[in-house]
């Protein structure tokens, strides 16, 4: 019979780490006495992050003396207290490999149900002194779990764990641990995991893109249940493309059509990708932009459309100096801001430059004579810096179910409603309420900051389900570093103290190339150093979250990720540049 040797609990505080600070409900103590568990929580604990923790279906985390004994052998350490691996239930007995998600336990007066593996993070790491833990916890197939609370009531230690249903399927929390994380993913067992009414819905949602992965022709490489998968680049590193034409757009928007230098058509690209630049003006130090593609993503040529920002170094290089027949070094097309195949409605939101990849995408459903109810919505200062306004039309005029509304934030005298525009004003989640765009639409999203800043989240909110609702942002995407309290944002910079001496690091979407140095752990660390806006959760090789576009170079990991990242991928948590580098960031 299992047993609950120890009640842990312990409230958020903040913790000084590597100069910064955390906030953090891993440092967990045991409690002596009945103690109420709750439906969100056991009385007297918190989580310092609710978006990685806690939660109806992660409200106790159980680890096993089992477990316990292994890492006291495997890392020669004597000083474990209970608690110390932020769990509330330590426990003899339950083992990872013989409990099955959905198996449920009476202990004291309470009843639970368990939903998933613990959430690989550094946090349990910086507890234990460890850096390497979430990586080893999943390595050696020791995760602890989670259980949900399906009747409240008073626990205590000392008393006994009574299973009192098992868990269909019999997928234990090492198999369902396994499959995230480790190398193979096998569909059957996919399927089979995906059966189980307990497994939290955060869980299901990772395995059901795995599942989408493995059933995809030309299955994209990497790891979809961690991060977003797309095809791996077309070529590595960076080839020349000879410029075809360049037409103007409007009046600040041109388009620039790039060919293979032999005259062979270049690879497809998939509607909404974007391909990354590398300029010289002047034989000076690189610049390194992206462009969306806006037109049609087969037709053997790329075609991208540059705003010309004012002061802008690349864009104002490219409108003066470049002219048809010059050569351009390119990155293959990527990204996974794309048009997802499906029947139901589509709506394809811009304003701005951010038209080029919604316009890519109308091309390929314009192209595929779609029947899918489509909604161009677009916003523009005023009809003079309106690019596309014939073809998007023209191209909308090809599908028989589509809509369409422009805005002008500024309309000209010469603009005329109804003609020109329809209304007045800027893009907003009300107008698109007005609208009446349909519930479960997908939609996607690219525009200046301050559309991007509200509508994605107030589309998610209301409308339609998150995971619908797809972004691109024309610039460094939002950072994720969980717990890490919030610091004033400075602009990027190169690292303080004496540059680096080897090899060089561009990081394109910050516009900032600067020297490695060995000073640091990861590239990870480097973009760190230079507040260059990066997502991690476990900084050890496991979750994916730092996974991002490897433009160019090679890099060398130590830690050795568990899965490997998809192909023109790295994950920047655990590996350094072998030669120089232009990452995705
Ligand atoms: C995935 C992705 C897709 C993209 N797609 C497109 C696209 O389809 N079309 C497009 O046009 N862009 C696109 N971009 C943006 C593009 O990569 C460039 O960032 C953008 O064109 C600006 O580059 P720049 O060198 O011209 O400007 P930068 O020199 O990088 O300047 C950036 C901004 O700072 C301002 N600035 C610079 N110097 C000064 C100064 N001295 N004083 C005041 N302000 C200053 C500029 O006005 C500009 O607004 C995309 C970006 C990404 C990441
Ligand atoms: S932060 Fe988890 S793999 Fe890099």
């Amino acid at each position: 019979m299992a047993k609950l040797l120890s009640v842990n609990v312990g409230l958020p505080q903040d913790v000084a780490w590597q100069g910064r600070t955390v906030r953090t409900g891993v440092w967990k103590r045991a409690v002596t006495g009945p103690r109420m568990v709750r439906r969100l929580n056991v009385e007297g604990d918190g989580q310092g992050d609710l978006a990685g923790h806690g939660g109806e279906y992660r409200a106790v985390l159980v680890y096993q003396l089992d477990s316990y004994r292994h890492w006291q052998e495997h890392l020669r350490r004597d000083d474990f207290a209970y608690g110390q691996f932020g769990e509330n239930f330590t426990v003899d007995g339950l083992p990872d490999d013989e409990v099955r998600i959905g198996d449920r336990f009476r202990v004291g007066e309470a009843l639970f149900e368990v939903t998933q593996p613990r959430v690989t993070c550094y946090r349990v790491g910086l507890r234990m002194g460890e850096p390497r833990m979430a990586a080893l916890l999943v390595a050696h197939r020791r995760p602890g779990f989670y259980l949900r609370v399906l009747a409240e009531g008073r626990v205590e230690a000392g008393q006994e764990i009574v299973k009192i249903a098992s868990g269909p399927e019999e997928m234990t929390v090492a198999d369902i641990d396994a499959l995230l994380y480790l190398p193979g993913h096998p569909r059957d067992d996919l399927v089979r995991a995906l059966r189980v009414p307990a497994l939290s819905p955060g869980w299901k949602a990772s395995l059901r893109a795995l599942l989408d992965q493995a059933g995809a022709s030309g299955a994209p490489a990497g790891n979809a249940g961690l991060a977003p998968a797309a095809p791996p680049p077309a070529w590595t590193g960076f080839r020349p493309l000879r410029v075809r034409r360049i037409d103007v757009e409007s009046a600040g928007v041109f388009s620039v059509t790039l060919t293979a230098p032999d005259g062979t058509p270049v690879p497809a690209a998939l509607p909404g990708q974007f391909l990354t630049v590398r300029l010289r003006p002047g034989g000076g130090p690189a610049l390194v932009r992206s462009y969306s593609l806006s037109g049609p993503p087969d037709r053997g040529e790329y075609r991208l459309s540059i705003k010309r920002e004012p002061h802008g170094a690349a864009s104002g290089w490219l409108r003066a100096r470049l002219r048809a027949g010059d050569l351009l070094d390119c990155a293959a097309p990527r990204g996974a801001f794309t048009l997802t195949a499906g029947d139901g409605p589509v709506l394809l939101i811009s304003a701005g430059i951010g038209v080029t990849p919604v316009l890519a995408m109308l091309h390929a459903l314009a192209a595929g004579r779609s029947t899918r109810e489509v909604w161009w919505v677009y916003g523009a200062r005023d009809g003079a810096e309106h690019p596309f306004a014939e073809e998007s039309r023209t191209l909308l005029g090809r599908l028989p179910n589509a809509h369409r509304h422009v805005s002008y934030s500024r309309p000209a005298p010469g603009d005329r409603q109804g003609r020109d525009y329809d209304a007045a004003g800027r893009i907003s989640a009300g107008l698109l309420r007005d609208l009446g765009v349909p519930h479960g639409a997908d939609a996607y999203v690219c525009g200046p900051p301050a559309l991007m800043r509200d509508l994605p989240g107030a589309l998610a909110a209301s409308e339609l389900a998150p995971s619908h609702v797809h972004t691109e942002v024309f610039g460094a995407g939002p950072a994720l570093t969980p717990g890490v309290a919030a610091a004033s944002q400075r602009p990027v910079h190169p690292p303080t103290g004496p540059p680096g001496d080897g090899p060089v690091v561009s990081f394109a979407r910050s516009g900032l190339t600067v020297s490695w140095s060995s000073a640091y752990a990861s590239l990870l660390e480097l973009a760190e150093a230079c507040d260059v806006p990066t997502r991690w959760s476990c900084r050890t090789g496991v979750c994916h979250s730092c996974e991002s576009g490897l433009l160019a170079g090679s890099v060398a990991y130590s830690p050795e990720p568990l899965d490997a990242p998809a192909e023109g991928d790295t994950l920047i948590c655990c590996s350094r540049p072998r030669e120089d580098v232009v990452l995705d960031l």
